[in-house]
């Protein structure tokens, strides 16, 4: 008889953005005419920049010919990626990350879900609420947590609740665990992390022999030059943190999928006798053995950002996006909303009026202005009574979407 994995069980609901998406399915179904505006999943609307598309369609190429063609590459991926890399995003912030300690994916998403499973279900994992809800999933499959609560927090979960009060950064847990998620810029709320507030767990992880997910998935829209951009700024973190990266929202890269995560020689985890093991040379084993790679043109593809006009091109990209963010940061406010985010980061969180609960605002928003975005509450149970809003959009849309929420009754 075959039997699951019931850590599957504990899990009631299902992801939060299918959900929002059979939603706006059965309601775009129900109203064909209407004109639905998606600020909803962070999803890129503008397209892959020239030179990126130029260095794809020169991978793509290479593969057209016995000269060129290429079968498997490196499952960590290739050389020139990873030390493009180490040499833009580390070394030339001080941070002394080297190629080796890189490892190119096909998603952040991917990465900071499969982490989990090479370290051991007695680990205590402490996270943000509310946050990017794949870790509090991934934490439940791996076999982490006890069931739910009627509230949605599940037991053997450590909550750290970031809130209007702790200005949406998470404060150290009172409670010992091991494992514990940051993201910055913050996912929803928009959050940064100083480097002050960062050293804070840095110090607190390696005198309590922890491990850091520092999921930095959103960094590129950091534009405050004293917010750090990697966790490999503050002095330690190469000792205690894996850092996940992506592609995604940095070049547009959601549907082409390119990533990396960063894994330090120094990051070590214990065996039962209390041995220390590099976890590095764990999570290559399990790279190595489960994935083969993402596609060569996809990583010339990637590689093209750091070239001067890639990086020039991307950076006006973000630019666009930031100043969507801007606008509806103000025509939120205009409309009498309390407005968090949305200045180093591409999220924009407000709080709806009259503690309307979250999934009654998304519902509303989509029936009477047909404008979708993210109920706080998916994020975890202290987004109640917040709203997500992407920032990914067209800039009409984003102005034809806040015209939308002014008039709503
Ligand atoms: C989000 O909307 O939170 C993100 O797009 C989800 C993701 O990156 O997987």
């Amino acid at each position: 008889m075959a039997s699951i994995n019931d850590n599957y069980l504990k899990l009631k609901a299902g992801y939060l953005f299918p959900e929002i998406g059979r939603r706006v399915k059965q309601f775009t179904e129900a109203n064909p005419s209407a004109k639905v505006i998606r600020m909803g999943i962070g999803d890129v609307t503008r397209p892959l920049t020239p030179t990126i598309i130029k260095a794809f369609h020169e991978g793509v190429e290479e593969m057209a010919h016995f000269s060129s063609f290429k079968g498997y590459g490196p499952e960590q991926g290739y050389d020139f990626l990873r030390e493009a890399i180490a040499e833009y995003d580390y070394k030339a912030r001080g941070a002394n990350i080297s190629a080796d300690d890189i490892f190119i994916s096909d998603g952040s998403k991917c990465d900071t879900g499969n982490i989990q499973e090479i370290f051991g279900s007695e680990n205590i994992v402490a996270l943000g609420d509310p946050v990017y809800p794949v870790y509090a999933d991934t934490t439940v499959m791996s076999g982490k947590t006890g069931d739910s609560d009627e509230t949605g927090y599940f037991e053997g979960i450590v909550y750290m609740p970031c809130t209007e009060e702790n200005g949406f950064v998470p404060q150290l847990p009172k409670e010992k665990v091991d494992l514990i998620f940051l993201c910055f810029p913050n996912n929803p709320t928009g959050a940064v992390a100083t480097a002050s507030e960062l050293k804070i767990w840095v110090d607190y992880a390696l005198e309590n022999k922890c491990i850091i997910f520092f999921d930095a998935a959103y960094q590129a829209f950091i534009t405050d030059p004293a917010i750090p951009r990697t966790i490999y700024e503050i002095e330690g973190a190469e000792k205690c943190a894996i850092e996940f990266r992506s592609f995604s929202k940095t070049a547009g890269f959601t549907g082409t999928r390119c990533a990396f995560t960063v894994i330090p020689e120094g990051v070590m985890a214990f065996d039962k006798a209390g041995n220390p093991h590099k976890v590095k040379l764990l999570w290559n084993r399990r790279h190595t053995t489960k994935f083969n790679g993402v596609s060569y043109p996809v990583q010339k593809a990637a590689a093209a950002i750091y070239t001067p006009e890639g990086k020039k091109e991307t950076d006006e990209v973000i630019a666009y996006y930031l100043e969507n963010a801007q606008i509806m940061r103000d025509r939120l406010h205009e409309a009498g909303y309390v407005v968090f985010g949305g200045i180093n980061a591409p999220y924009v969180w407000i709080k709806t009026k009259n503690d309307m609960k979250s999934w009654d605002f998304f519902d509303k928003l989509l029936h009477d202005a047909n404008v979708v975005g993210t109920p706080g509450s998916g994020f975890g149970p202290s987004g109640e009574g917040y709203f997500r809003f992407s920032a990914f959009a067209d800039r009409e849309n984003v102005i034809e979407a806040m015209e939308r929420i002014k008039n709503l009754k």
